[in-house]
């Protein structure tokens, strides 16, 4: 028998009661109202600030502590911390923002805690995930028979394809050394980390050479292809970027396309940062060849603006997917039932999972697609700008910005331009009303210019020449 007065009393304190709710709705619609309106004014960086540090002060203890000093906490330690990713100043790494009817989706999916794993456990909530898994594959052109899962991010979800390939292809261990995976420099680098966690770090990767736009060469591929068939090793997979991280450069998606399934290579394409371009019929053209890969990263976390914590792998046939991941147990005999709809745990290495559908699904529905549509065209035409006015401004630019990032510097009539761009960014980062970061290509430091979040527009992009143009300016250089 459960001693009821020893705990009932305090393990009741984690049901809030009515008063405590409405003091907790209240504090956070306030805090809500009260970040969203200092987003415009505020710093898209503070590397100055207390580094967290403030959480030290508020140790876990047996009670609770008050709610306006949790608060206050919060804000110094996290939010007034490091870079902003909701500003529409933030143009650095690849950013997305973080769109507000996401938070509420993820607060209304959290707190009716729905199991979104197995049809059986709630099938509307599979159904409801497997139609924003079935809109995407729309999108990138796929047919019936597609499908994909939902995943935490971009790195998780190249992983999941990799071992895909890895097992469609039936290798064993013994044929890791002998298997070569085709990719560019450009890459981006969580391919190689997912190379290795998939057992495969010991296999060859061959770096085919790219053109001036930093786009893989097809006829290098073929000739690469071709010795190592002769060389006795295996060609297994083809990675081609829709979109990479340095310069947004896109693959030769269609020529790929032609090279793998001639040569019944595994194709692969990480579309991570450049996959819902697809949203804008103009930039369709350039995607051309992605509906025929086997499998498609993209990431809502950033050109659909959700929040952190969502990539998907997107794979033509559904069936290669289930393959890696499908696994049962007795204790799960009774979710057996019910399998009208596919069951994303089998598609997926977690079984009990966040209901991450439920963010996408809850966005496109308040807002519709249009408004995607809208934003993702406009970030293209900012940054057509941006490469016109920051050259006017006296800086050299890269190549011309294939989606939207561009990359930029300063070349000094004398001493080294690398050193004068690193510490033009050291100055954009101490003064922190805008964020962006750099990248080195061929040993030349150059600043990137990312412009995704949904809250950048035509202000905040002549802001950032702005104080690009004036900080380059203090720095007197000839
Ligand atoms: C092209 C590309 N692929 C993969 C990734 C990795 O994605 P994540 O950071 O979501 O793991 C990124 C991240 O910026 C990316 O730009």
């Amino acid at each position: 028998m459960i001693d009821q007065n020893s705990i009932s009393d305090l393990s009741q304190l984690l049901c809030l009661q009515n008063d405590q709710r409405q003091q907790l709705i209240k504090k956070v619609i306030s805090y809500y109202h009260a970040f969203l309106d200092n987003l415009s004014e505020g710093k898209a960086y503070l590397g100055d600030a207390d580094e967290g540090k403030a959480l030290a002060t508020m140790p876990f203890q047996e009670n609770p502590y008050p709610i306006d000093q949790i608060f206050d906490v919060f804000h110094q330690a996290v939010t007034e911390n490091g870079i902003n990713p909701a500003s529409g100043k933030h143009f650095g790494y690849v950013p997305g923002g973080g769109i507000e009817t996401a938070a509420w989706g993820d607060f209304l999916g959290a707190l009716t805690n729905r199991y979104s794993g197995i049809n059986f456990a709630n099938p509307g909530a599979v159904r409801m995930e497997n139609q924003v898994i079935a809109w995407m594959c729309q999108l990138i052109g796929y047919k019936e028979g597609s499908h994909g899962s939902l995943l935490s991010g971009g790195s998780i979800a190249n992983l999941s394809a990799i071992i895909t390939a890895r097992d469609h292809k039936e290798l064993k261990a013994r044929d890791f050394e002998k298997a070569v995976i085709y990719l560019t420099d450009e890459t981006h680098h969580c391919v190689q980390k997912a190379l290795r966690l998939a057992g495969m770090g010991e296999s060859v990767i061959r770096y085919i050479p790219m053109d001036e736009k930093f786009s893989m060469q097809p006829d290098a591929l073929e000739t690469t292809i071709k010795k190592d068939i002769e060389l006795g090793l295996i060609p297994f997979l083809l990675i081609g970027s829709a979109g990479t991280t340095n310069t947004g450069a896109i693959d030769p998606l269609e020529r790929l396309a032609d090279i793998a399934a001639n040569d019944q290579i595994w194709f692969h394409v990480d579309a991570a940062y450049g996959g819902f371009f697809l949203l804008v019929d103009e930039l369709r053209e350039k995607f051309k060849g992605i509906e025929r890969a086997d499998s498609v990263v993209i990431d809502p976390h950033k050109s659909l603006f959700m929040p952190y914590g969502s990539g998907v792998i997107l794979v033509k046939e559904a069936a290669h997917l289930f393959k890696s991941n499908y696994y049962t147990a007795a204790y799960l005999q009774d979710s057996m039932d019910g399998q009208e709809e596919l069951s994303p745990a089998d598609y997926s290495p977690e079984l009990t999972r966040h209901f991450r559908g439920m963010r996408i699904w809850f966005s496109i529905s308040i807002l519709g697609i249009s408004p995607f549509r809208k934003a993702l065209a406009e970030k293209i035409e900012l940054s057509h700008y941006f490469y016109h006015e920051i050259q006017k401004a006296g800086f050299e630019f890269g190549p011309f910005p294939a989606l939207s990032i561009s990359l930029f510097r300063y070349v000094p009539k004398e001493g080294d331009a690398n050193e004068a761009n690193t510490k033009l960014l050291a100055l954009i980062h101490a003064d922190g009303q805008i964020f962006v970061s750099s990248t080195t290509i061929l040993g030349v430091i150059w600043i990137r210019m990312a412009i995704l979040v949904f809250r950048a527009h035509q202000k905040e992009v002549d802001f950032a020449i702005k104080t690009i143009e004036n900080l380059k300016n203090s720095m007197n250089l000839h």
